[in-house]
């Protein structure tokens, strides 16, 4: 798949270091000197947010979630995102409190899709701490990591579904968009343990018996 990555941080390089082998890639960020040696590490293309968009089938909004909206106007507006599918992954999260900023009863991803009305936005790999995705393999207490996502919609579905499998974690669909203020809810959570000083890599893992057999 051809990958366009807005941002090209901590979670934009994780996510990178996972899919460079057996994909293309580009990775934007705002400073032209940083997105070289960044995408350089990954033999990935570089540029801004408007070429990150227009390269990728696939556009991954990795800016900090406050400059999610900002970073998809930079690229174009709606139209540099129709028929593409967009991964939001993203966590609207007050760090004062420990909750999500969406007051208005959406997630940040529903919102995403209204901006976007022609993209298929979905929301992944928000839940793990970045370390866990700089990992070399998903396996944690003898069993693969799950990862929740939602979508509404194909090609989203199956390709989300397709990239979370291609960083060695197990896909698992939670349902449509609706229920990212889920995720949301959920990374909030883990955020707030990481913050009273929990290890990175205290995570939420869903057991299903496909991954460890029940006696
Ligand atoms: N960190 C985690 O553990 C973690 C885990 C799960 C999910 N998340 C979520 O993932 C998102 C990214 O987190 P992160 O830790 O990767 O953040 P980060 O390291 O701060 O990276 C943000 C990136 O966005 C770039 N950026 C900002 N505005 C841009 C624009 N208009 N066009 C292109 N690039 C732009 C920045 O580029 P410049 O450096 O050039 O300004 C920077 O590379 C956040 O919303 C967070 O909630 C984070």
């Amino acid at each position: 798949m051809k990958i366009g990555f807005i941002g090209n941080g901590g979670m934009a390089q994780a996510l990178a270091s996972k899919w460079q082998h057996g994909h293309q890639l580009l990775l934007s960020g705002r400073d032209p000197q940083k997105a070289v040696t960044v995408a350089e590490r990954f033999g990935a293309g570089h540029g801004n947010a408007a070429e990150a968009a227009a390269f990728g089938d696939v556009v991954v909004l990795a800016t900090r979630w406050e400059d999610v909206f900002d970073a998809i106007d930079q690229a174009g507006g709606a139209s540099a995102f129709a028929g593409k599918v967009v991964i939001d992954i993203n966590n609207p999260v007050d760090i004062e409190t420990f909750l999500t900023t969406r007051d208005d009863g959406n997630s940040l991803t529903e919102a995403i899709q209204r901006r976007l009305p022609d993209a298929a936005v979905g929301k992944a790999f928000n839940m793990a701490q970045v370390a866990v995705w700089e990992d070399r393999d998903m396996t944690y207490d003898g069993r693969t990591m799950v990862t929740l996502f939602t979508a509404d919609r194909s090609p989203a579905i199956e390709t989300i579904g397709q990239l979370i499998s291609d960083t060695g974690s197990e896909p698992l669909h939670l349902g449509g968009n609706r229920h990212a203020y889920q995720l949301e809810a959920a990374a909030a959570m883990v955020i707030k343990f990481l913050f009273s000083g929990r290890d990175p890599h205290t995570i939420f893992n869903f057991i299903q018996p496909e991954v460890k057999p029940i006696r």
